[in-house]
């Protein structure tokens, strides 16, 4: 080895992957390299859109994307300086989701990828909660304990390695999320509802009005949150509790549930070195504190990428891409250009089917 000269570094160049992500209400564009640099990234949250209507609109959505993400892809190469000959593959997701939107993004990244000739990745948006933090954190090592809460998920995940995911629990009705968003409404809080509940959650006592922790303790691993819900109901019906009082309470509840499954999890499938939360809700502070406080019991390394990754985002779809091209060989050419959008689409195909409608993974 003598003859050899270590002056120029010899590893390969970290790819670079245009991300798309329009599975729900926010349309988001982001270039990421694979040495962890977020080069530029866009968002357009279509909240105002929705807000009247307290959720959602599907085709409120599929609208708003279509206006939004040719713009917002040009505008996103321009904020880098870059053209698509520098971008190694073009990511989008390509679901679970609002089908409309989800199809406006992957229709978006198949024309882009056809007409430049780069690889089409097309992403589970799952997998990008799952892998964004260690898009955050260079340090955090498969295997971990991945809680996922969101508006449209509720679930426990053993993230083994790229691409190996077991689906510990799940929800069998709502997400944790859309209990915060029912919650709100119920109150008259508005749309979106999880920080209007955390704020309001603040003036109250947790300990004020009983609720039920619907399936804790259960041999059955899942979440459940209808029967949290419809207790709220009852309780702001009832005139006798405060609204700050009906926001702590709740919040408590929904607390408790979250620690009981994640023990129950953890004793069925750990142990982990490390917990991690992503997804919208994890933004609560309470519900932070309270993972903080399990994993510190349970000796695991605790950590929740920042707030701008946990939430719906398009850095993580293309993290997830650059991922995939990092483990792929040099004669990977992406994923078909005729990937059909799926509306559904757990991360473990091995996961059995949950009872209960709205479950989307
Ligand atoms: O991950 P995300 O942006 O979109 C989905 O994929 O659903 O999550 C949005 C959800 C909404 O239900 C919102 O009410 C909830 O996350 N959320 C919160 C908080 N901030 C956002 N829930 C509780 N406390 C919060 N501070
Ligand atoms: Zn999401």
């Amino acid at each position: 080895m003598g003859s050899v000269t270590h002056t120029s570094d010899t590893r390969p160049k970290a790819k670079i992957v245009l991300g798309i992500e329009s599975s729900c209400d926010e349309t988001a564009v982001a270039l990421v390299r694979g040495d962890r640099t977020i080069i530029a990234e866009r968002i357009a949250s279509q909240e105002a859109e929705h807000a009247p209507y307290g959720g959602v609109v599907p085709e409120i959505a599929a609208r708003a994307h279509a206006e939004r993400v040719a713009p917002m892809i040009a505008a996103v190469m321009a904020d880098a300086g870059m053209t698509l000959d520098e971008v190694d593959a073009i990511a989008a997701t390509a679901g679970p989701g609002l089908i409309g939107g989800v199809m406006v993004g992957l229709v978006s990244a198949k024309a882009l990828a056809m007409a430049s000739g780069k690889p089409l990745l097309a992403i589970n948006h799952l997998e990008g909660h799952a892998l964004s933090p260690r898009l955050a954190d260079a340090g955090l090592a498969f295997p971990y304990l991945l809680l996922l809460v969101s508006g449209g998920h509720c679930q426990i995940l053993a993230v083994d390695g790229v691409g190996q995911y077991r689906r510990l629990a799940t929800t069998i009705d709502d997400a944790l999320g859309e209990a915060f968003d029912k919650t709100a409404k119920l109150l008259g809080l508005g749309y979106p509802g999880g920080p209007a509940v955390e704020r309001l959650a603040l003036q109250g006592d947790p300990k004020a009005v009983p609720l039920p922790r619907p399936l804790k303790g259960s041999a059955e691993p899942h979440f459940s949150f209808a029967g949290l819900k419809s207790a709220v109901l009852r309780a702001v019906d009832s005139g006798a509790h405060t609204p700050a009082d009906i926001a702590a309470s709740f919040q408590q509840a929904a607390v408790e549930c979250l620690i009981d499954r994640l023990e129950y999890a953890l004793h069925r499938a750990g142990p982990f070195p490390a917990l991690v939360v992503a997804g919208g809700v994890a933004a609560n502070q309470t519900v932070r504190a309270a993972l903080e406080t399990f994993a510190a019991k349970h000796a695991m390394r605790f950590t929740a990428p920042p707030l701008a990754l946990c939430t719906d985002n398009a850095a993580m779809i293309a993290w997830a891409g650059c991922e995939r091209l990092a483990l792929a060989g040099e004669d990977f050419h992406g994923d078909p250009l005729d990937f059909v959008a799926r509306p559904r689409w757990p991360l473990d195909a091995d996961a059995e089917t949950v009872r209960g409608a709205g479950v989307k993974g």
